[in-house]
């Protein structure tokens, strides 16, 4: 038997001499890497995906493997470094890692401000705001325009050295060009924060989840996490990136007078920086740049815990000077906190409309997101099982712009000792409001209530059947459901019709006066006449929405024809898969739901047609997004004008939005669709727009 002679030394042996071809290769690769590196980093216009980019660092790799003499230091390859190292050197800082002192709105800036005016004697001061990136800072050494050297602020005057970490960022420079006309200084060091975007984040959780490991609580402990690996290809699997914020030690001559013109440089030299910093003259403008990105925070797709700002000039930042850690010239206006741990009470069961059980979470109550939080979401079973978070453990709750509160993950750390206090979460076997048996389909996430008459679920129902979604009937709201079904004033949903009937029983009610009664007999009375679509989505089949139920109404007209519809008919149905029509199907089978129907239909003589088709389509192939509160119409009636003219209604605005009618209030979204560049117009403008489109001509 021969032996094959091992790898490496036949690599050696071809390697010694490149052929002409794979040295050109090999510098075609690296061009055409370090060119896409530019467009992905300095233009934000990456045009290949991620995968053909892999593919182009993975030949070049290759080709360096099999010929030693091609391989360079500063190739491309040399960022994703499998090196292990044994611990972190460590670094001191030629100048130490400063804090920041924090303020928390315009009156504690001004508070600032006034100090800055009283020690200067002068008050036309100009200031540079930034986005307070949420990740981590990192100091940079740069000698003859390489990369030697990268460190984390340790206690801010020692860091670690991370330097093979960091030369996995796609996003840092390996070696930085001087400036058009200028030269660069002999060594200077940059100094920036390190971060993970929302979408990598999401990325590495997807991965986790699916391979069933604990989950990570949020971006910044996650790229702290990644940067301190001692293997530098866990780093690199991480994908991180990075903005500098600031120049620190420069041997030689200074490039910069000013803060401003110091990230200028680093940006013409070759540095990530942000794109969103702006110079102000008057602290009025700083606080509204401020109270700005408070608002507008979510649509960014890194996390920002504050907003920088800097007194520009450098001359007035010495004067200024530091007390303690935090320079005078120099403040963070901090947005309140996302996240915030507090003690998990107990894991309590709803019970929806359905009967679907949703495990939620009972707290003790805790200030985040500016708000206090009693109660957080936990999805379902498979979720909570996933989280592994247990009564009684501390957890971590957070509470970002309009998302419902969420927990994000139990404190592993402060489980210790306290063992014995925590209780595995176990789903209930029956209803935890009437009792019934729980059932639970293997292989689904979701438990549901065996009883079609557990009277919560007829509550929830009613809400759903009368919500502005459904038959948009003002005034049966939570409480009135819950205490007419309690009451046994409605057993069905076709009991509502027969509530007139019993005006006596309702007026004996607490806070039901006649005239509120006769305006509720009213809007009822008028309800009746609503579209199909409506009706359909107010019947709660599961899987039925607003589109499905538009869908469905639009193909088949009459509520007559969706009843006789066979499952190759709804199949039929543009835009309804399989899934959705065998439940619908299955509805409609169900004699139950035929006993309802016939009530709704013959009793109460509900509407049972949809509206004639859209005319026009004047608004096809557009999407729009509503928000605030209109003065001439709801904004039910706006969302339902769009989609008859053959617009389709966004939850809320993306890049691809048209543009958004805002009416009064509507602030989230109409802060996002501003930072996304998207136009916000008014109700007036709306109409107009829709005149100009030749709406109500024909
Ligand atoms: S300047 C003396 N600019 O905030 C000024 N810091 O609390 C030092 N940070 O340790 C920092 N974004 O990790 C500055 N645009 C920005 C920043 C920023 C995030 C972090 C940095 C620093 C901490 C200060």
């Amino acid at each position: 038997m021969t032996t094959p002679p091992p790898r490496r030394s036949r690599r050696q042996t071809s390697a010694t001499s490149a052929p002409e071809a794979a040295r050109a290769r090999v510098e075609a690769l690296r061009a055409e890497i370090l060119e896409h590196d530019r467009r992905y980093y300095e233009q934000a216009a990456p045009t290949i995906g991620d995968n053909q980019y892999d593919a182009l660092v993975s030949e070049l790799r290759d080709l360096e493997a099999a010929h030693p003499d091609l391989a360079t230091q500063d190739s491309p390859t040399q960022r994703v470094s499998g090196r292990p190292a044994e611990g972190f050197a460590v670094v001191e800082h030629r100048e130490p890692m400063l804090s920041l002192g924090n303020v928390f709105g315009r009156e504690e800036l001004l508070v600032w401000y006034q100090r800055l005016v009283r020690l200067t004697e002068r008050s036309d001061f100009a200031f540079v705001c930034e986005p307070k990136i949420d990740g981590l800072a990192i100091a940079l050494v740069y000698r003859d325009g390489r990369f030697v050297q990268g460190s984390t602020r340790g206690d801010g005057t020692r860091g670690e050295n991370i330097t093979p970490n960091l030369e996995t960022i796609r996003s840092l420079p390996k070696q930085v060009r001087a400036p058009q006309g200028g030269t660069l200084p002999t060594a200077f060091e940059a100094r920036g924060e390190v971060y993970l975007s929302k979408v990598e984040f999401s990325r590495l959780n997807e991965q986790r989840a699916a391979s069933g490991e604990q989950l990570y609580m949020n971006p910044r402990n996650t790229a702290a996490g990644s940067l301190r690996q001692l293997d530098a290809s866990i780093t690199a699997s991480r994908r991180l990136d990075l903005f500098t914020y600031q120049l620190g030690w420069v041997e030689g001559e200074r490039p910069a007078a000013t803060h401003y013109e110091a990230i200028a440089w680093l940006k013409a030299i070759g540095f990530p920086t942000n794109p969103l910093a702006e110079r102000f003259t008057t602290i009025e403008d700083v606080a509204t740049f401020c109270e700005g990105w408070a608002a507008k925070r979510d649509a960014l797709d890194y996390e920002i815990d504050g907003v920088v700002v800097k007194v520009d000039d450098f001359a007035l930042q010495r004067a200024l000077g530091v007390v303690g850690r935090e320079p005078r010239w120099a403040v963070a206006w901090k947005f309140p906190a996302e996240q915030a741990v507090t003690r998990l009470r107990e894991i309590q069961v709803s019970v929806g409309r359905t009967g679907v059980l949703t495990p939620f979470a009972a707290l003790e109550p805790v200030f985040v997101g500016g708000a206090n939080v009693g109660m957080a979401t936990l999805h379902n079973f498979d979720h909570v099982r996933a989280l592994d978070v247990r009564e009684g453990d501390d957890v971590i709750v957070q509470r970002a712009g309009d998302v419902i509160p969420q927990v994000v993950g139990p404190v592993l750390a402060s489980r210790v000792g306290r063992e014995h206090e925590l209780r595995v979460f176990h789903m209930p076997d029956t209803c935890p409001v009437c009792d019934a048996p729980v059932e639970h389909d293997e292989g689904e996430a979701a438990y549901y209530c065996s009883n079609p008459d557990c009277p919560v679920r007829l509550a929830r129902s009613l809400e759903h059947f009368t919500g502005r979604a459904a038959l948009d009937i003002e005034g049966f709201g939570e409480v009135m459901c819950a205490t007419l079904v309690a009451r046994g004033l409605v057993h069905s949903l076709a009991d509502l019709y027969d509530l007139p009937a019993k005006r006596d029983e309702l007026l004996a009610l607490e806070g039901i006066g006649a005239k509120t009664l006769d305006a509720l007999f009213a809007r009822l009375e008028a309800s009746k006449s609503q579209p199909l679509h409506r009706l359909l989505i107010g019947l709660g089949i599961r899987h039925v929405g607003s589109e499905t139920a538009r869908a469905l109404a639009t193909h088949f007209g009459t509520l007559d024809a969706l009843r006789v519809a066979t499952l190759e008919d709804l199949q039929g149905v543009d835009g309804i898969g399989p899934i959705v029509a065998q439940g619908v199907y299955h509805w409609f089978q169900d004699t139950r739901h035929q006993a309802l129907l016939d009530r709704l239909v013959n009793d109460a003589h509900v509407r049972t047609t949809e509206d004639a088709p859209a005319r026009g389509g004047i608004l096809d192939g557009l999407t729009i997004v509503v928000t605030g509160s209109m003065e001439r119409w709801s904004r039910n009636e706006v969302e339902s004008l769009i989609k008859s003219l053959g617009g389709k209604v966004g939850a809320s605005p993306t890049k691809k939005t048209a543009f958004v009618v805002s009416g009064d209030g509507g602030g989230t979204k109409r802060d996002k669709a501003e930072a996304l560049g998207v136009e916000v117009i008014d109700e007036a403008t709306f109409i107009e727009r829709l005149h100009e489109r030749g709406w109500g001509d024909r």
